[in-house]
């Protein structure tokens, strides 16, 4: 038994100059905005679905979504350069932005002027004047998308682009949920040039939103049409998961396999290929 045990350590360290880690070990990280991010109990109601992710993984869930940020002032902040600093090689760094990204840059008052990005995702840029008063380069989505990628490469980390969650925006006598988002489509398409799995979230919310129709789905929506309350959250979670479950391309399986059984509890179908 024991000389077993040792003959196996043995061939352990033998076989792997390095400790594989286990999932436990790794990490995923959530950079994000207001939609994901974790509200304390307050008398606005709001919260974000990064708040609801824990229980459905194995790995360590790290919630870095901050309100009010677009990929430009993510980085701009040090936020970026936070989440990369606490990383370790084979971490996961899911990438979910675009409410705060359009806009024009350089405008917009004190919100604004600091966080639009160009349209696209193109090589072209503008020259702005900040609120801090210096000149800055502003790109496109696509190119801060871009960059997030291969930073997070760099580090060792697993980059994941993911479609950001839909704004309620009904047509049709407010029977029909707007299915198709202008900066998701960006994201996705950053993923194929830069080999970088696609979470379609956007579609797997719109789809648990679409069911539940317009009167039940405002109701998930106290102050606008962006943020939830707790139980929309909740939805926006769930559908996290199943677009994660429901994912295909590079690194799906292994990233799947950071989930634990609730994750697999929640049951919702797949979606066919329209939007993947
Ligand atoms: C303004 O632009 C400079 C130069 O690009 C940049 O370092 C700084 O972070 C920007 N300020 C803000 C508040 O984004």
């Amino acid at each position: 038994m024991k000389f077993s045990l040792l003959l196996f350590l043995a061939l352990a360290t033998l076989s792997s100059a390095m400790p594989t880690p286990t999932t436990k070990d790794i990490k995923v990280f959530l950079c994000s905005d207001s939609t994901a991010a974790g509200y304390g109990p307050q008398t606005t109601g709001v919260q974000g679905f990064g708040y609801y992710l824990y229980p459905f993984f194995t790995s360590t869930f790290v919630n870095s979504a901050k309100g009010g940020r677009s990929t430009r002032s993510f980085i701009n902040e040090g936020l970026w350069a936070q989440l990369l600093d606490q990383t370790s090689p084979g971490d996961y760094v899911v990438i979910e932005m675009g409410h705060n990204d359009p806009g024009t840059p350089g405008t917009g008052g004190d919100v604004g002027v600091d966080r639009a990005v160009l349209s696209g995702v193109g090589e072209e840029t503008v020259l702005v004047r900040n609120s801090t008063g210096q000149d800055e380069v502003v790109r496109t989505f696509g190119s801060y998308l871009r960059q997030m990628v291969a930073d997070s490469r760099v580090v060792g980390a697993v980059p994941v682009l993911s479609g950001m969650v839909p704004l309620m925006e009904w047509t049709d006598y407010d029977t029909t949920l707007q299915k198709t988002w202008e900066f998701t489509e960006y994201s996705r398409d950053v993923s194929k040039t830069e080999n970088v799995l696609f979470l379609d979230h956007t579609a797997y919310s719109v789809a648990r939103f679409q069911e539940l129709g317009y009167t039940e789905a405002m109701k998930l929506f106290p102050n606008d049409n962006i943020h939830t309350n707790s139980l929309g959250a909740e939805i926006n979670a769930e559908s996290f998961v199943t677009s994660l479950l429901c994912s295909k391309g590079p690194d799906a399986t292994d990233f799947k396999g950071t989930l634990n059984e609730e994750a697999a509890r929640i049951g919702y179908d797949c979606l066919d290929a329209e939007y993947r």
